[in-house]
């Protein structure tokens, strides 16, 4: 398999205002400064900052992305946005599929394979989110639930070039809650396994399957060397740049300081 180069991606959630733009100007300039990491990095506002946090990112390695979609291009969908629109604002990426969204909004994985294929369509690359809850965790159901959403989620036309695999364990997200580096393993390995059977291993093996919840910088050296771990999705610790840079510095050679 040819090494993945990893992502780290920052998913602000409902947080920030154009006050908050300060931290990616941060963000910016740690990115410049020597060591450099070695790892893509993307930021995920919220919709309402997109255009303005593309214009702190201009010309800088940082990429810009968005966190849902709706499925349909346009039309009488109030509060709706869709994926060409997050393109407009400078998007190059949208997670669908989070938790949060599936919890709070009632997604299914068929809403949430529509919401990737709009990606596709408006040349976004889709960050598909699938986890298991806590009962399921502890029922020991925790790879069907994967595999169901995998099966439901990612559409049969995905790529590794415009898809990745965000595993978010619901437990782990913001609960300061970690897997194990074993546990994290095993999953890991079998989302890439059944991605293999949807997609076909050329495509499995390239695919970058980042690891979410309660990512920090103490603990992302631990998380984040794991196999078939490529990057993670961060939440809380990505609305400071010192901290979302703590993360971002395990990619560094020598670490950074
Ligand atoms: P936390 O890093 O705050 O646990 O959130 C993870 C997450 O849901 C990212 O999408």
């Amino acid at each position: 398999m040819t090494a993945i180069r990893p992502l780290v991606a920052g998913n602000w959630k409902m947080n920030g205002l154009g006050s908050t733009l300060g931290e990616l100007a941060d963000l910016r300039a740690r990115m410049k400064a020597a060591p450099v990491p070695d790892a893509d990095v993307m930021v995920c506002p919220p919709a309402t900052l997109l255009t303005r946090a593309a214009e702190v990112l201009d010309g800088s390695d940082i990429a810009l992305g968005a966190q849902d979609c709706h499925p349909l291009v346009s039309g009488a969908h109030t509060g709706g946005i869709s994926a060409e629109m997050l393109a407009d604002a400078g998007a190059t990426a949208v997670i669908v599929g989070h938790s949060e969204r599936r919890i709070d909004h009632g997604e299914t994985d068929a809403l949430v394979n529509a919401k990737a294929l709009a990606a596709y369509r408006a040349g976004l690359t889709a960050i598909i989110c699938v986890g298991e809850t806590e009962a399921q965790h502890q029922d020991g159901k925790t790879l069907d639930v994967l595999r169901g959403q995998l099966q439901g989620s990612v559409p049969e036309e995905a790529r590794a070039a415009d898809t990745v695999i965000a595993y978010e364990p619901v437990w782990a997200i913001g609960s300061g809650l970690t897997p194990t580096p074993a546990d994290v393993a095993e999953v890991h390995g079998f989302i890439r396994s059944v991605v293999s059977q949807l997609l076909g291993e050329g495509e499995s093996s390239a695919m970058r399957i980042l690891y979410g919840g309660s990512v920090k910088p103490t603990n992302a050296s631990e998380l984040l060397f794991v196999p078939d771990v490529n990057g993670a999705l961060v939440g809380g610790a990505s609305l400071k740049a010192s901290d979302f840079y703590g993360i971002l510095s395990v990619y560094c050679d020598p670490p950074a300081t």
